[in-house]
């Protein structure tokens, strides 16, 4: 049974990663389309992506991540109360949580999907949050983790370019001693929607004589790219500005600026306008890509393992994409 205790806050104790194992530079796929190493590094700053295959999986890149999540917290997997699982490539429509809570021996945890593409991770753990401060769990694992592979169109040299697969997670523990989720913000706005889809694609059938039903499969990634860098660069912006704000902070007091990695210059502009030396940008989209609700907490995950952050330090974190959705946090990591 869920405790009631109130005035709880929010801890940051443990992350984790996997990625696939197989790696497919830029010069590789110019191969398989028109592109090269040159055009692909110089506009979004990837060289390589991970990507999987048949022997390896969502809930299995996931549950390793959050496997190693749970060791570095040192929290048991029976103990943990919430699995939720922000991705937009699940294996099942009905949901991909379970298949990891029951991988992981979580056998306590109620664990659930949230898709909100690249912000999903963010909405994972500002979700998180309202149930650790409400003291209702103790316990979180959020995990982002998705295989866009599967979904991008491998002819389309606009798209296909930019994602990589992989996992992350961190592990959110309720605590009496104060709250590191310094702030938080999410948005959304539906009359951009058509800029970035995975959409399903109706085949009418008609099942008896008037009902004619729409069955048919899931379209590839479609995207307008300029629209949603330029919704990017304005809207990350202030969405983060106005979490420093929130947490009584100013840009000076960010230790580390880590965003969902989707695009080098992206990034830069970003720090720029917030005014953030490039040395605080926490950047891994060279190596993997836009990995969509896994790239923030592999990102932290890479950051927090070779020692850059370190526990108490400032990180300014913020995710955006399809939906169009964004977001931004202010935490500090640690207990
Ligand atoms: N290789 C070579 N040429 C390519 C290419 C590729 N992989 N992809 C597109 N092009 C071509 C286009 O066909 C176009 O050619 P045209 O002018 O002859 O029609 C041209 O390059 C477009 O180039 P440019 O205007 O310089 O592109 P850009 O600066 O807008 O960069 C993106 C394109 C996609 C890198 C950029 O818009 C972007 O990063 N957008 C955000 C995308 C994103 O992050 N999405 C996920 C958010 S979660």
């Amino acid at each position: 049974m869920p405790s009631n205790h109130t005035s709880m806050g929010v801890t940051f104790i443990g992350c984790g990663a996997a990625v696939p194992e197989t790696i497919v530079s830029n010069d590789d796929l110019a191969e398989v389309v028109d592109t090269s190493d040159e055009w692909i590094s110089s506009r979004t700053g990837i060289r390589q992506r991970h990507l999987c295959h048949d022997r390896e999986s969502l809930a299995g890149l996931a549950t390793q991540a959050a496997q190693q999540a749970l060791a570095m917290a040192g929290v048991a997997a029976v103990d943990v109360d919430l699995i939720v699982l922000a991705t937009s490539s699940a294996e099942d429509l009905f949901g991909s949580a379970c298949q990891i809570q029951a991988r992981l021996g979580a056998t306590k945890a109620v664990a659930f999907d949230l898709t909100a593409a690249c912000s999903g991770f963010l909405f994972g753990v500002v979700t998180a949050a309202q149930f650790l401060r409400s003291g209702v769990y103790r316990n979180v694992l959020v995990i982002g983790a998705d295989l866009l592979s599967r979904w991008v169109d491998w002819s389309d040299r606009n798209t296909c370019v930019l994602f990589g697969d992989g996992a992350g997670a961190v592990l959110m523990q309720g605590s009496g001693d104060g709250d590191r989720l310094l702030g938080f913000e999410i948005k959304s706005d539906g009359t951009q929607n058509a800029c970035l889809n995975l959409a399903f694609k109706p085949e009418l059938r008609e099942l008896l004589p008037g009902a004619i039903l729409t069955q048919g499969k899931y379209h590839y990634i479609t995207m307008n790219g300029k629209e949603v860098y330029r919704f990017a660069i304005n809207r990350v912006p202030d969405a983060i500005d106005k979490v420093i704000h929130q947490a009584q902070l100013t840009s000076t007091d960010i230790d580390w600026l880590i965003l969902h990695q989707a695009n080098q210059r992206i990034m830069d502009a970003v720090a720029e306008r917030l005014h953030i030396s490039a040395k605080k940008v926490i950047s891994n989209v060279a190596k993997y890509g836009n990995t969509s609700a896994a790239s923030i907490p592999i990102a932290l995950n890479e950051a927090v393992r070779s020692g850059k952050i370190k526990p108490g330090d400032t990180i300014a974190t913020s995710g955006f994409g399809a939906g169009l959705s964004w977001g931004a946090a202010i935490l500090k990591w640690g207990k």
